[in-house]
């Protein structure tokens, strides 16, 4: 049996950057999936996948992703890796896959990215195939875009395979290069305060893909491979060619939060931990008026955040939804969750959960 264990993740800051080809800086999580991979029973000639997550386990015959039969959409995850696999000339055996995870499942927190992650290591591993750094990622990217069908841009399933403890992932979403940029929390008296707001995630699917289009098309109408081309300094320019104040309010966030990740970086690799505080909140001010993707319960936490001494506070992930994070002196921490669940009361919102991260490895 092979065992492998891969995390969910927290983005520090850069979002919706990673489908423009821009930078993202997340970190991974120690919640994770852990995945073990085994032979089939003698005889068989399947691929079974079982969830602890899930009540029911799935088995069905080995084939590529044009012949893969109709499953629930949970087991695409998992056999989404396998299909690919078959497609790309590997020639997959009779496989049992059981997968156990505690990353909480659709928070923002990329319970999915675990699960594709975990999966695709312990299925390389188990059958020597040595995929390298890019085949790894390409593969996982590619089980969430076509074997899920999820349009999400690849942050995700990076930071999952590649995190590294103590450290955030600085990460360029168009040649996927990565550096480790060290975030030492406990060195520094400041807490990454989680609060999971719970917010049911509305329209998440289709506002996600609006997104993603609008900034494709805004591309096109801007003659650029992808808004990572457009500079922060010609930022002026390009907004004055564009006459859909949509898109050129999708273009503002992207460019300005691709600088802010390019910002916060810097100071992270200069030590100047405290002063990222203003570049988160900018990212969250820029996600709710310009990108338009935040929820009054992610609102109200950010606002309950800063007021308790937060130095910084953004939603975090995809958006509608999920989570929010909070950088906060370590003495601040209690205050700060009970500001947030408060506000929550007051606002007649549901209960958040709190919790505080720190950077954990990634795949291992
Ligand atoms: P997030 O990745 O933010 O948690 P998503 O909606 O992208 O949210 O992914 C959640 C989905 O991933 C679940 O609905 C389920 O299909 C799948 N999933 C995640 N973890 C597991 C697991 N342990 N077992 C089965 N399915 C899982
Ligand atoms: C996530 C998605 C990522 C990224 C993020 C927003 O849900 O999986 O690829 O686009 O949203 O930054």
């Amino acid at each position: 049996m092979t065992v492998w264990r891969a995390p969910g993740r927290i983005n520090l800051v850069g979002e919706h950057t990673d489908y423009n080809d821009g930078f993202v800086l997340p970190f991974a999580l120690e919640v994770g999936c852990t995945a073990a991979v085994a032979p089939g029973p003698a005889g068989s000639d399947g691929w079974s996948v079982r969830s602890a997550q899930q009540p029911e386990p799935v088995v069905v015959r080995r084939s590529g992703l044009a012949a893969a039969p109709d499953v629930p959409e949970w087991s695409r995850y998992v056999l989404g890796a396998l299909w690919l696999l078959t497609d790309r000339g590997v020639e997959v055996p009779a496989l049992d896959l059981e997968v156990d995870s505690d990353v909480p499942s659709g928070a923002g927190l990329s319970s999915s990215a675990a699960l594709v992650c975990s999966v695709a290591r312990a299925v390389d591993d188990h059958l020597g195939l040595d995929l390298d750094d890019a085949a790894l990622f390409a593969l996982t990217r590619d089980v969430e875009n076509d074997a899920v069908g999820a349009p999400t841009g690849g942050m995700d399933q990076l930071v999952s395979l590649r995190g590294r403890a103590g450290h955030a992932l600085f990460c360029d979403m168009r040649s996927h290069e990565t550096r480790a940029v060290p975030l030492d929390l406990a060195g520094s008296g400041l807490a990454v305060l989680v609060a999971d707001t719970r917010a049911p995630h509305q329209h998440s699917d289709g506002e996600y893909g609006n997104r993603r289009s609008g900034c494709e098309e805004a591309a096109r109408r801007l003659g650029v491979p992808a808004l990572r081309d457009v500079a922060a300094a010609d930022l002026d320019h390009a907004l004055a060619r564009l006459d859909d104040d949509e898109l050129r309010r999708y273009v503002r966030h992207v460019v300005t939060e691709d600088d802010r990740v390019l910002s916060v970086v810097r100071l992270l690799d200069e030590g100047r931990l405290p002063e990222i505080g203003p570049l988160l909140t900018a990212s969250h001010v820029s996600m709710r008026d310009d990108f338009r993707i935040t929820v009054p319960e992610v609102d109200t936490a950010v606002n309950a955040l800063h007021g308790a001494g937060a130095l910084g506070a953004r939603m975090t992930g995809g958006g509608f939804g999920g989570c929010v994070i909070g950088l906060v002196p370590e003495s601040a921490v209690e205050p700060a969750g009970e500001a947030v669940r408060a506000a929550f009361a007051d606002a007649g919102f549901g209960e958040p959960s709190l919790f505080t991260a720190t950077p954990a490895a990634g795949a291992h």
